[in-house]
């Protein structure tokens, strides 16, 4: 049977590098597009020295019609998994304009090539934002959007709607699903592709890793007096290869024509909550080191508990997440030691 071919914008990216991996794995032909705005070269070679493959990549801005329309014009592809955007949510608050145009600019692009040369089924990178400070937990995909807190995650329920209504338009002439993530966190077992945050990391895991380098002092946390069992937040954290995993069986599902509806949407964690101080603790334990932290003043904007319902993506998906918090974390601290060694 003829290889199937799927383009994944933002492949370059932490999560889009790991899913290419994962979709060679499953047989599938895969070509990158990523303009580097947020990403380098060496994830690419990473890419390709784990999966033996020569895997083409082109370097382009997904909001360039016609620098992507010739990447449309030179393969044939049978899905798209659309990764590429701005995610940092502190950024956005200060360049709203560069998020809309980005995150709004490069789908709507995409889709209008998708429509044009026939390609059917596209998966969208959407999170667990959207949901906001969910009333009830877990939050399953019935548990209502809230009004975003950043215009990153504005980005991201627009983004869902500008999909929603096109597929509808479509009537049946293309099929999407939205994979809401929850905390993807960790990198590749062989440590040749992990996340490279730019500059102070927001996010907990790559602050804890390059605490532990040595390349930031002190990791503080962000309050330990909630209203939880240990007072430190609560967050769904899913290993970046189960999460890469789940757009592999979501492509499956839709190119084999098991979809139940032409727009889906899954919630991808893993359907347990760790505080973050059993993240530090658990960091610590698996990675035999005493990391230096301090607990902090609360973080404005942080939501208090979040994990999600998985029970869609186990049931209808055929997915669930595999890999233990101790391996993510030692994965984690493997890839931040092959960083420092570069
Ligand atoms: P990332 O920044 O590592 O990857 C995104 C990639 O897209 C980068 O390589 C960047 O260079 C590229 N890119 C950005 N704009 C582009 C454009 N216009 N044209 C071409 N390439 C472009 O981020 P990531 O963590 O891999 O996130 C991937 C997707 O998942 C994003 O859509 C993000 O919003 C979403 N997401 C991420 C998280 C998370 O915590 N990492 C959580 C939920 C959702
Ligand atoms: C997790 C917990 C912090 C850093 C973010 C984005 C969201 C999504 C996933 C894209 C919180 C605490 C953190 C630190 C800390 N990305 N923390 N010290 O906020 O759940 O979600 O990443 O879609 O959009 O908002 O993740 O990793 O920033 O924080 O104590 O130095 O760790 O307070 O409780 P968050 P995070």
């Amino acid at each position: 049977m003829m290889k199937r071919c799927v383009l994944v914008t933002g492949g370059a990216g932490y999560i889009g590098s790991h899913t290419a991996v994962e979709l060679v794995e499953a047989g599938y032909d895969v070509v990158l597009v990523d303009n580097l705005s947020n990403s380098d070269e060496q994830t690419i070679e990473g890419v390709r020295r784990i999966t033996g493959i020569e895997i083409p990549f082109e370097q382009v801005d997904c909001c360039d019609r016609e620098a992507l329309e010739e990447v449309f014009k030179k393969y044939h592809f049978d899905a798209v998994i659309h990764f590429a955007a701005s995610k940092a949510v502190y950024e956005s608050i200060e360049k709203p304009l560069m998020y809309y145009r980005n995150n709004l600019g490069s789908l709507m692009t995409l889709l209008d090539l998708m429509r044009k040369y026939e390609c059917a089924n596209i998966v969208f990178s959407s999170s667990a934002v959207v949901y906001g400070d969910a009333e009830h937990l877990p939050v399953t995909e019935q548990s209502p959007r809230q009004a975003a807190t950043s215009p990153y995650g504005n980005t991201k329920r627009m983004c869902e709607d500008i999909l929603h209504d096109t597929i509808i338009a479509a009537d049946g002439a293309m099929r999407a699903i939205a994979l809401r993530y929850f905390n993807p966190f960790g990198a590749h077992p062989s440590a040749l592709i992990g996340e490279l945050p730019r500059g102070v990391p927001s996010n907990l895991v790559p602050y804890i890793t390059q605490t532990a380098a040595g390349i930031r002092e002190c990791l503080n946390i962000f309050g330990d007096d909630y209203d939880t069992p240990d007072g430190s937040c609560i967050r769904d954290y899913i290993d970046v290869v189960d999460l890469a995993r789940a757009h592999v069986v979501a492509i499956g599902r839709m190119i084999e024509g098991r979809n139940k509806q032409n727009y889906e949407i899954f919630n991808v964690g893993t359907g347990r909550g760790v505080s973050v101080l059993e993240l530090v603790q658990a960091f610590e334990r698996v990675n035999n080191l005493k990391l230096n932290y301090r607990i902090a003043p609360r973080r404005a904007g942080d939501i208090i508990v979040s994990w999600a319902d998985t029970t869609l993506a186990n049931n209808e998906l055929g997915w669930k997440a595999t890999r233990t918090l101790d391996e993510t974390l030692a994965a984690a601290w493997k890839w931040q030691q092959v960083l420092m060694s570069r």
